[in-house]
This record gives C-alpha cells, structure tokens and sequence, in this order.
C-alpha cells in the first residue's frame, strides 16, 4: 500500500494561523527555532489520531491569538485514489470530514483502520516513536511480519533422536502440553523411583539375612534316608494294627454270640420242661388223648424252633473262635516310639527345606521389583529426554528465528531471546546500534536507527508511508528512505520556509 501526502492546510493550529503545505517526493522545511516547524507534522497525528506525533492527546487550541476553531486538512493519494480528510476543533468539540462529507467519529476511526494501525502508522511517520514503545510491543510488530520457523526447520538443526521423538510426540500435543505432561510425568517418576529403589533395596537385605546355610542337596539326602526308616516302620505298625484290630473285632463278636446262645438255651430248657394239661380250662372235663398228643406236639415245635434260632449261632462262634486261634497279638510299641523319634529329626529338617521354598518366593519378589525400578528408570528418563529435546527445540526455534529477523537489519542487531541460567529461552526485546542500547545513541544515530528500523517495518508491511525526519541538520547524511520524505531543518535568521521538489 502506497500512500502520498498531497497537501495540508492549517488554520489555527497552534502557533500556525494559516498554512498550507504542498508535499513533494521530497519535502525540506526550514526556518529559525520556534518558527513552527514541527508543528506541522503534529498536525498530521493530530488529524489522524488526535494526538501529537509521539501518541500523546494533544490539544492545539491557539493560546497566543484569538480563534474561534481550529481545522486541519489533509489530501492523500493511497494507492492511486485520493482522500480528504479533515478535523475540526470548535469550542472543545471534535468535527470530522471524509471527503469533504461530515463524518461520526466511529466511521473516520474505522476508514483509517483499514490502512493501518495507530502504532504501525506512529512508527513508520516517527522514526523515534517505535523506541517510545514497551518492549513487548515493539517485539510483537517486529515479529508480526515475520514469520516463526516452521517445525520441520527446526528438526533439521535438531539432533536426529530429538527430532524423531518430537515430530512424532507434536501429531498429538502442543510442544506446551508436551511439556506440561512430562514435567508432571517427570516429578512422580522421580518419587517412584525413590520408592522402587528403596523397596529393592529392603529386599535385598531381607534375602541376605534369610539366605539358608545348609546345602539342600544335603538336607534332602538326609531327609530321604530318615522318611525311609520311619516308611518302613510305618509298613510294619500298620500290618501289626490290622492284625490287632482283627483280634479285638473276634473278641467283642464271640462275647456277643455267647450271651445270646445261652439265653437260647434257656427258653429252650424251658420249653422242654412244660407240663401238658390233662383237662379242660374251660369245663373240667378230662381231655381226650387226642388233645393231650395235639398239645404235646405243639411243645415239641416250640423247642425245635428255638434250637433252630441258637445252632447257627453255635456254628458261628466255633468259626470265629477257630479263626482267632491262627491270630497272635503284635506288640508294636517299640516301634511306634522309633518312629516318633524319627518323625523328630525329620520335622526341622523339613522346616529347613521350607526355607528354601521361602527364600525362592523372596527371589522372585526381588527379581519383580528390580524390574519394576528398571521400567520406572526407562520411563522416567523419557521423560527427560522429551524435556531436554523440547528445551533444545526452543532454543533452535529461538536462534533461527532471530537469525530471520536479524537478516532483515543492516547496521541494528536486534535481541528477541534471552537464555536464563537454567537454559530455559526467555522472550525479550534489545536494539543495538554498534553494540550500544537505543538510549545511549547521540541524536544522529537515533534518527539513523529509527530510519532503518521503520524502513524494515515499511518493506515488513508492505505499507509505504510519508516519513517526518525532525531535526534534519544535526544529521550529516542517511539512506534515503523507500517513499515520500519530509525533513524538517534549523536555518538561523530565516522564516519558515517549505520546499516540495515535484
Ligand atoms: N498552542 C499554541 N498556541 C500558540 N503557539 C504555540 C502553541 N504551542 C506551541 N506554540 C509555539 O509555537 C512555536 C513553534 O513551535 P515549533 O515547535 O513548531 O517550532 P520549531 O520550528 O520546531 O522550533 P525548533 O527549531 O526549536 O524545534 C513555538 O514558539 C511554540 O512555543
Ligand atoms: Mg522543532
């Protein structure tokens, strides 16, 4: 975007009652102190903005003359169409025109706007205004235009395992969350692993004070040769009891037969001795013999059914006692108590095989937990990598964007970045000048820096605006700058002069 100043007209502004300014390419105004050479370029601010050319409200009522209002005008030429516009002060209130067309504050506020912002038009009219800006805004114009490194750029600078770690980390996270995630990974890992260090360290000690002190080889030799004998016992005792329990089994068996043969005998006796009646219960009569042989068989029955019942119980008891006379009663109490010394020697011996059962589980608890310090070391030093290679991303980033926007200076260098103690890139904003900070350049120098410094913001930009170089004769000689330029110089014993060479 071109934009040309074609002429202002002044009335009552300030010291000026009446003026009107032809601009050429070149504009060279002249004159003695105070014949009111820089008041003409406030004017211009002062049209635009309101305020004077360092940004400052400015009120340019006329205080050594009467006035009644004080107007200013500005014709410009912007990309070829030309453009009025006017400013009006009358008793305290404001007046704008476009064009010639009265105009609402928010309307002539939004036309400029869409040329240029308050501070990129100050900066580019001003060579002193950019310095009179915070750091962090004149680092954020500076940088608007140019544009950050791209990350594959920065991975080429990078060492290969760091580049290949974060440009596959960077499809799902933001460097920021990156680091966001992994100093938080970082902080519990590090606690974990003080704990996991600290477990297998306890462990250790534990396995050492358990460790068993005789060989198993030997203990389950020993062990074998004892279980033998006790086996052995055992086998003889358990035959033995079998034997014995036969016996006792016999015993109770004819103990019980006898009780009930000889109550069988009895009733047998018993029955055997019955006195048949000779007469009648019922009616006294003397009973035939008939009846008398009828009865006496019915006695004869009853006994045989009773030694039916009682034989077998005979035969069986005789069975019984026959078998209990091929038995004999084994005592085997001797070998019992052999055996229980022998379970005596074998139980500490099996307490010391458990030990090593034991001492097997706690090896593999070691084993686990050294594994699991391992894989907390391993993630916990990813971890680190991912924070050292984002570090040294920043820092790469860092360098080769200041080296973009220092290609763009000549003589300035230019501060974007400060490396703090720990490493870590902080943003910051230096303009040097041979090594000297803005503030310590003779007056020349800072017109020369402010020159150079918006004829990067102007190609930047692309906007190509009118500079006002103020104080022009303390200045030998400067480069030309691209576009219209206005120089304002002290010329003793001389009126206020204005040339603009077409
Ligand atoms: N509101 C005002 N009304 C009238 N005169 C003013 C007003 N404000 C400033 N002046 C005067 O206007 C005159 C011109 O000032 P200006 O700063 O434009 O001079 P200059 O030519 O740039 O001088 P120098 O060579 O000293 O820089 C000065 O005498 C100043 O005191
Ligand atoms: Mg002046």
């Amino acid at each position: 975007m071109q934009i040309e100043f074609k002429s202002l007209k002044l009335q009552n502004f300030k010291s000026h009652q009446d003026l009107t300014v032809n601009f050429g390419e070149r504009t060279v105004i002249t004159g003695d102190n105070a014949k009111g050479k820089s008041t003409i370029p406030e004017a211009i601010t002062w049209l635009l903005y309101g305020t004077d050319t360092l940004g400052s409200k400015l009120d340019p009522s006329p205080i050594t003359y009467e006035a009644d209002e004080t107007m200013v005008s500005l014709l410009m030429d912007i990309d070829g169409t030309e453009l009025l516009l006017g400013r009006e002060l009358k008793k305290g209130k404001a007046k704008y025109y476009i064009n010639e067309v009265p105009s609402k504050a928010t309307d002539f506020n939004e036309m400029l706007g869409q040329y240029f912002n308050k501070s990129m038009f100050l900066s580019l009219f001003n060579p002193n205004y950019f310095f009179t800006l915070k750091w962090t805004e004149q680092r954020e114009m500076i940088l608007q235009y140019v544009s950050a490194p791209s990350n594959k750029e920065v991975f080429k600078e990078l060492p290969e395992a760091q580049a290949k770690k974060l440009a596959e980390l960077l499809k799902k996270h933001s460097l920021d969350d990156l680091e966001k995630i992994h100093r938080t990974n970082k902080n519990k890992l590090d606690k974990q692993y003080i704990a996991a260090q600290s477990r297998t360290k306890t462990l250790k000690e534990q396995l050492e004070n358990n460790a068993p002190k005789v060989p198993l080889e030997s203990l389950q030799a020993e062990l074998s040769v004892l279980t033998k004998q006790r086996d052995e016992i055992e086998k003889v005792t358990d035959v033995a009891g079998d034997t014995n329990s036969r016996i006792n089994i016999i015993n109770s068996k004819i103990e019980s037969l006898t009780i009930q043969i000889e109550r069988g005998r009895e009733q047998h006796a018993k029955v055997k001795n019955t006195q048949i009646e000779q007469n009648c219960y019922a009616c006294g009569q003397e009973l035939t013999e008939e009846a008398k042989a009828e009865a006496l068989k019915s006695v004869d029955a009853n006994a045989k059914a009773i030694a039916r019942n009682v034989n077998p119980m005979i035969k069986e008891r005789k069975a019984l006692r026959e078998e209990l006379a091929t038995l004999e009663y084994i005592d085997v109490s001797e070998q019992l108590e052999k055996a229980r010394k022998l379970q005596e020697q074998i139980n500490p011996i099996e307490q010391e095989i458990n030990k090593y059962k034991h001492f097997e589980a706690m090896k593999e608890q070691l084993e686990e937990a050294q594994q699991a310090e391992k894989q907390i070391l391993v993630s916990l030093n990813e971890s680190i990598f991912i924070i050292d290679s984002i570090k040294d991303f920043r820092a790469k980033e860092a360098e080769l964007q200041a080296k973009k926007v220092q290609d763009l200076f000549e003589t300035l260098s230019i501060n974007l970045f400060e490396e703090l103690k720990n490493g870590e890139i902080k943003a910051t904003f230096e303009i040097e000048m041979d090594g000297k900070g803005y503030s310590k350049l003779s007056l020349s120098e800072s017109i020369r820096a402010g020159l150079e410094l918006r004829e990067v913001l102007s190609q930047q930009s692309n906007i190509n605006v009118p500079v006002f170089v103020d104080n022009a004769e303390s200045i030998t000689k400067f480069k030309e700058p691209t576009g219209q330029l206005i120089m304002a110089r002290v010329v003793a014993e001389q009126e206020l002069k204005i040339v603009g060479d077409k």
